[in-house]
């Protein structure tokens, strides 16, 4: 199989030579919806990522050597986290100029050399390297290299003190995150999405938006991460770009699995899981749970956001120090951005909108404000019972759980990618 070309000219001189682009080598290596997905977006704009990259990226280009050096050679003790691209791990390196002190950051390993891989990898760095915003992580390099164990391909970030948003709300070593900080990290998270559809020269669908890639900094802060999944959105004569079906199973869109038809509506789909998971304080999937509460929409449902019944779903290690109008709220904004229909579905500036007005009228982070709230409502709450109480699973139970189940379904998961289902279905080519 062949792969991709990761630089346009071998003989250019190195900063340049380094720059992964998009293209393949011959059409044999891209699918079909692949071309199609490429032919429906950035052949009609007039600049697309790979221009974008030309012009704006300054990544840093290290070498193999400098990150065994910056992880002890990948010391297990250095490793942070573990995704489908592979393991990462906290290394420190010198600064542009070598002088001053070392730098943290985190390095993210491919784990396998997949075509998949690869792919992901360069989508990764020519997204990043051309983004820039406050709630996007930073992509401070990069890494191809040939080493004695091979091709290696590496990506530097900037160092995210508090991990991701999956770990705070499922995983209970960490502590319960405050309603305060749940609205403003839902808030962030927001303006990074709205930034990626509307705030560029060209739309950028971020297609795997999920709370395990909502990382946060020593402030809490959310930065968007990995973007190996990562697509041009349509231009503005195509309604839509037409690609194989990739994501997270519980995060992506029904209508973008039966279609393959994306739009930036995908995303908001996915944030309004977010929504949820951040109310409930449970996964958008959880296998271990009762059948009927298994998959978090269909449990919601029971409990609309207008009911009295509503409040037994808020996430119970919240203690109810949350505010109970604004807890409606988010559930009414999460449906609107779950609606069926995808043009009915809010754009991610009104997302954005919505949620600055919530935590302005309910006055979050307020606590006396919150507990009035609270005492307000109380008499509508039905007594929350001991099978709502989420169950805080960890990471690699569902790993596990996420594994068998792809199984079962016999899909084809492959590579580096093997949390995410990819491929689900081939669509048709426009
Ligand atoms: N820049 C970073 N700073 C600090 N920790 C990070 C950083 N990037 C990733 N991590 C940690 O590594 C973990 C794994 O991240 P990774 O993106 O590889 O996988 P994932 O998001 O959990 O799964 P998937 O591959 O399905 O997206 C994260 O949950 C986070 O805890
Ligand atoms: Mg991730």
């Amino acid at each position: 199989m062949e792969c991709f070309s990761y630089f346009k000219n071998k003989s250019k001189p190195k900063e340049r030579r380094s720059a992964p682009e998009l293209e393949t080598k011959s059409d044999n290596s891209a699918t079909t919806a692949d071309r199609a997905t490429k032919s429906s977006s950035s052949a009609t704009s007039q600049r697309g990522i790979p221009e974008l990259y030309e012009e704006k990226a300054h990544l840093r280009v290290f070498s193999f050597l400098e990150l065994r050096q910056a992880t002890h050679d990948f010391s297990r003790l250095l490793k942070i986290g573990e995704g489908g691209f592979g393991c990462v791990y906290k290394g420190s390196i010198k600064p542009v100029d070598r002088k001053g002190e070392l730098m943290q950051v985190a390095i993210k390993k491919l784990n396998r050399d997949g075509f998949q891989g690869h792919k992901q990898w360069i989508a990764e760095v020519q997204f990043l390297g051309v983004v820039e915003h406050e709630n996007l992580v930073k992509l401070i390099g990069y890494c191809s290299d040939d080493s004695e164990r091979g091709m290696q391909h590496l990506l530097v970030y900037e160092f995210m003190l508090n991990k991701s948003l999956e770990d705070h709300l499922f995983n209970k070593a960490y502590d319960a995150l405050s309603w305060q900080t749940r609205l403003n990290i839902l808030l962030g998270a927001a303006q990074g999405l709205a930034y990626l559809h509307e705030g560029l020269e060209v739309q950028v669908i971020h297609r795997d938006f999920k709370s395990s890639n909502v990382l946060l900094d020593e402030d809490f802060k959310p930065k968007l991460s990995d973007f190996g999944l990562a697509r041009e959105g349509p231009t503005a004569d195509r309604t839509h770009v037409s690609t194989a079906v990739v994501g997270t199973q519980g995060y992506a869109a029904p209508d973008y699995i039966q279609t393959g038809h994306l739009t930036a509506k995908s995303d908001v789909w996915s944030f309004g899981v977010v929504l949820y998971e951040v109310l409930t304080g449970r996964r958008s999937l959880e296998r271990n749970r009762p059948r009927t509460e298994q998959k978090l929409l269909e449990w919601v449902k029971q409990y609309p956001a207008d009911s009295k019944k509503f409040n037994s779903i808020i996430d119970p290690r919240l203690k109810n120090q949350y505010s109970v109008s604004a807890a409606r709220k988010i559930a009414k904004l999460a449906d609107s951005c779950l609606l069926k229909s995808s043009k009915d579905r809010p754009k991610m500036s009104q997302v954005v909108h919505s949620l600055q007005e919530i935590i302005q009228v309910s006055g979050a982070g307020d606590d006396a404000s919150q507990a009035a709230d609270r005492s307000s409502e109380l008499s509508e709450t039905e007594p929350v019972d001991s099978e709502s109480n989420p169950g805080q699973t960890g990471t690699s139970e569902s790993w596990k759980r996420r594994m068998a189940h792809l199984v079962k379904l016999g899909e084809h998961v492959e590579g580096v990618s093997r949390r995410r289902f990819l491929i689900m279905q081939r669509t048709k080519v426009q």
